[in-house]
């Protein structure tokens, strides 16, 4: 079969190309460790007061490291009676050099779960647990947003982690 010269330069550009592609997923997995952020389990979130998200709020689990259950729906974020208010956007008091995991889930529909100025930002999906885990080491106010647009309310879905 004939393929001209410039073809064949342009097949083995994209061939090389693709190769490289393919060769930067691998190293991010397998040298860098960079994974997709997935689901670390799965509730029934018509029943979330027999699972872990009962009680939502702030655990202090030693040293300086806390876990915050947090449950979103239409709209607002529940983080239990120590950040106020129920309906209320929460206020999360943390020490400043907390390293904080957050274990996020919706009862209704998919909401957005972004924490400023950190790498925090998940999909909140009902029937799963998003995680993440981020260190606190700037006293300040940091705003957490939902960014994913969940109807009328969206805007009001909010609250504030307060690093002191
Ligand atoms: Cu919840 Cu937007």
């Amino acid at each position: 079969m004939h393929i001209d010269r410039l073809e064949r330069y342009w097949l083995t550009a994209v061939a090389a190309m693709l190769g490289s592609f393919v060769a930067a997923l691998v190293v991010s997995v397998t040298v860098f460790g960079i994974r997709l952020p997935s689901p670390v389990d799965r509730i029934d979130p018509q029943h979330l007061e027999e699972t872990e998200f009962a009680e939502p709020g702030i655990r202090a689990v030693g040293g300086n490291r806390y876990e915050v259950h947090i449950v979103a729906k239409m709209w607002s974020y529940d983080a239990g009676p120590e950040a106020g208010a129920a309906g209320a956007p929460p206020v999360i008091r943390i020490p400043n050099g907390s390293q904080v995991t957050f274990y996020v889930t919706s009862r209704d529909i998919i909401h957005g779960f972004y924490i400023e100025q950190h790498s925090v930002n998940l999909e909140v999906i009902p029937g799963q647990v998003a995680r993440a885990s981020t260190l606190f080491n700037r006293p300040g106010t940091y705003k957490i947003i939902c960014n994913q647009y969940c109807g009328a309310g969206h805007q009001t879905m909010y609250g504030d982690i307060i690093v002191e």
